[in-house]
């Protein structure tokens, strides 16, 4: 078959899985890496972008799902249960729904994009809107699986980053040699964590000569590895980041002095701005949190920290219909308003400027 078959049967010699273990797959993962001649222009560097909102569910946590839910029915389960800024929800609903289980879902409520709360109802997970922000919802899952019979399939669970760690093999695979920066958006640094892992481990078994330096960016208003401390009230539009205690802190602190990397921070105004420009210039069209990648790449060129000439790639976390409100605002806050025409050929030339 020509068919793309899911990370896990691509990978199955990379990845926990015997002749015992159920895969559940939508198809996740075999995501375009597309050239962005518009960023190489804007940078001096050669810059690819990795858009895993391209995945069944518009986001890269398909990958970490298809191997948590496929562990978690080898292991008996009847339910999962995550915290979650919506993609992470999206996904476990969807996988879950799949494997004929039940998905609990917690969401801060009021603070998750609409798109992903419809993708969880969808999807028939038990949705449930927290009093609290996405740290109290993680902690909640947490002490719900570790009393309850149920499985948590949050990137706390190291099968979500066994899974991501699979786009980092199909970069490498792409390329012909892993890239020499990676720079990928920040909540809680598994995504950060995984890719580091899958380029460490191509680098391990000879398949690449070199391991990127992983750069990871947070919105400034939620940024607790940067600042070095957790931050009680995280606050930023990008929903999907809003986040201010990171699980997988200690484990991307290694990942970034394992690659000699960086974590930085980025205002909701550069990362509009980089949306825009990812939009309007490159053609590719993702949720705010995924423009934090671009707005990063934009920041460190602009600080002399990316060397003309060199291979970048920014992973793209979530699909831009996730989130479409964002497309609709101007730099100034500005609504933009489609023109109406009326059904006359001349005069929709005239305003076309074509006469
Ligand atoms: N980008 C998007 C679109 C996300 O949804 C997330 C995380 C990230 C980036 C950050 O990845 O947490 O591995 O550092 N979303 C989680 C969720 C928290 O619940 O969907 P990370």
């Amino acid at each position: 078959s020509h068919q793309w078959r899911g990370v896990i049967r691509e990978y199955a010699d990379r990845l926990d899985v015997s002749d015992a273990t159920p895969i559940v797959t939508l198809g996740e993962g075999g995501t375009p890496l597309i050239e962005a001649p518009a960023l190489s222009r804007r940078t001096g560097a050669k810059v690819y972008v990795k858009f895993e909102g391209m995945n069944p569910t518009g986001s890269f946590k398909d990958r970490g799902m298809t191997m948590a839910i496929s562990k978690a029915v080898e292991h008996g389960a009847k339910a999962v249960i995550c915290a979650s800024t919506g993609n992470t929800s999206a996904s476990a609903a969807a996988y879950a729904t799949h494997a004929g289980i039940t998905a609990a879902v917690l969401v801060p409520e009021g603070k998750i994009a609409l798109g992903k709360l419809s993708q969880a109802i969808a999807h028939d997970a038990q949705l449930l809107q927290v009093q609290g922000n996405f740290d109290d919802c993680l902690d909640l899952a947490r002490e719900l699986a570790a009393q309850y019979p149920v499985h948590l399939v949050n990137s706390v669970n190291n099968d979500r980053i066994e899974g991501q760690k699979t786009a980092a093999f199909e970069v490498a695979e792409v390329l012909g040699d892993a890239p020499d920066f990676h720079f990928v958006p920040v909540g809680n640094a598994g995504n950060y964590t995984a890719y580091h892992r899958g380029y460490r481990e191509d680098l391990e078994r000879g398949a690449t000569t070199k391991l990127p330096r992983m750069f990871g960016f947070q919105a400034a208003g939620s940024a607790p590895i940067v600042d070095g401390h957790v931050v009680r009230h995280p606050e930023t539009i990008a929903s999907a980041i809003r986040i201010g205690n990171p699980a997988s802190w200690q484990l991307a602190i290694a990942a970034r002095e394992d690659s000699d990397g960086y974590f930085g921070a980025i205002s909701d105004e550069k990362i509009l701005e980089a949306h825009r420009i990812l939009s309007a210039e490159v053609g590719i069209f993702v949720e705010p949190a995924s423009a934090i990648s671009v707005a990063g790449l934009l920041e460190r060129a602009e600080a002399g920290a990316v060397p003309a000439g060199a291979t970048v790639v920014l992973t793209v976390t979530g699909h831009g219909l996730k989130d479409p409100q964002w497309a609709l605002k101007g730099p100034g806050g500005e609504e933009a308003k489609p023109t109406v025409v009326p059904v006359d050929a001349a005069a929709v030339a005239g305003t076309l400027g074509l006469t």
